[in-house]
């Protein structure tokens, strides 16, 4: 009883950041991304009744400390008394270094899950699914852009645009690639405990959220940039406010978001966002990607840049 499947990473445009119900991890906000084409991971599930114990091997490694997390998805995918598992994941990018690897970690393991329990799920439901694992994990189930809507008792995901409507271009640079000091989960309990403008942030996200949307169906590109800019940095403002602060940034953040500014002066169509880390995705046109690239190469702490389309949603893969 085994499955493969294979999913991209998603870049938010405007954040999820901030939990309503940590039990059932449902977000504060609802969110806006694009799905990658050219990052993913490949997540292999095999159930087997002989095993004692499920077991995770990520890029050919052990890697026990990741294991608690799968095992608690894989009982809610497949029950708890299913049978153990054994897990290996393939991921071509750098893991948990904000680049959102835990999101197409999360959605391949569900959907490769449930193929494996032999179960008949529809996307929304496998969206929930890697949802109650990482809330941003339910957007990967989708490719294009993707809308995460917080509903009442749970999250509706939709696909707000496909990526042959418009075709933008990602180029992430990656200033560190350790994994991060504070992960994501814990920096927004920081937020809502002791930030005092995450009420502000929460009031605000329907706005932003609406803007993008408008943007998007518009395909008008300095409209989303725009949005998406001032979402970013409101968010990353709510961190370095909380007590403690959580600062992701390090210097060559800074110096990236100096090249974007730089390229925009000069009349290319980019523009930044950054999540739960110090890396700076830059969103672009199609025309504007290797000059964006360049730049952000050249940028001093920059260790590499990785560019990628806008890709499709998880899927299983087949192999013999
Ligand atoms: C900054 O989805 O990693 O990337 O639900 O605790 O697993 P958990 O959080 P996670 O948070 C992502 C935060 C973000 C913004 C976003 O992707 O929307």
């Amino acid at each position: 009883m085994g499955a493969i499947a294979r999913a991209r990473p998603n870049i938010a445009l405007i954040k999820y950041w901030g939990k309503r119900d940590r039990d059932r991890n449902l977000p504060a906000v609802g969110s806006i991304s694009i799905t990658l084409e050219d990052l993913y991971t490949e997540m292999a599930v095999e159930f087997d009744a002989d095993l004692a114990e499920d077991s995770l091997v990520v890029n050919d490694e052990d890697s026990p400390g990741l294991l608690p997390r799968i095992s608690r998805s894989l009982d809610a995918v497949a029950g708890n008394s299913r049978p153990r598992a054994r897990v290996r994941s393939e991921c071509n990018f750098p893991i948990a270094a904000g680049l959102a690897s835990s999101a197409s970690a999360f959605a391949a393991l569900v959907v490769a899950a449930s193929a494996a329990a032999g179960r008949d799920r529809s996307v929304a439901e496998l969206a929930s699914l890697a949802g109650f694992a990482s809330g941003s994990a339910a957007r990967s189930l989708y490719g294009g852009f993707v809308e995460l809507r917080n509903g009442d008792d749970d999250i509706a995901v939709e696909s707000l645009a496909d990526a042959a409507d418009w075709p933008l271009r990602v180029i992430a640079a990656v200033t560190a690639s350790a994994p991060k000091p504070v992960s994501s989960g814990e920096a927004m309990e920081i937020s809502r405990r002791a930030s005092p403008f995450y009420r502000r942030w929460l009031d605000e996200q329907p706005a932003d959220l609406e803007l993008a949307r408008s943007a998007i169906a518009a395909r008008d590109f300095s409209k989303l940039a725009d949005v998406a800019e001032h979402n970013c940095l409101k968010m990353h403002s709510v961190m370095w406010a909380s007590r403690p602060p959580v600062v992701y940034w390090n210097a060559a953040t800074l110096s990236c978001l100096q090249t974007v500014r730089d390229l925009q002066s000069r009349g290319h169509g980019v523009f930044f966002t950054i999540d739960a880390g110090p890396q700076v995705k830059a969103v672009c046109l199609q025309g504007a990607a290797a000059e964006v690239a360049d730049a952000l190469a050249q940028t001093p702490g920059v260790e590499s840049v990785l560019a990628s389309g806008i890709g499709a949603g998880a899927a299983l893969v087949d192999k013999p």
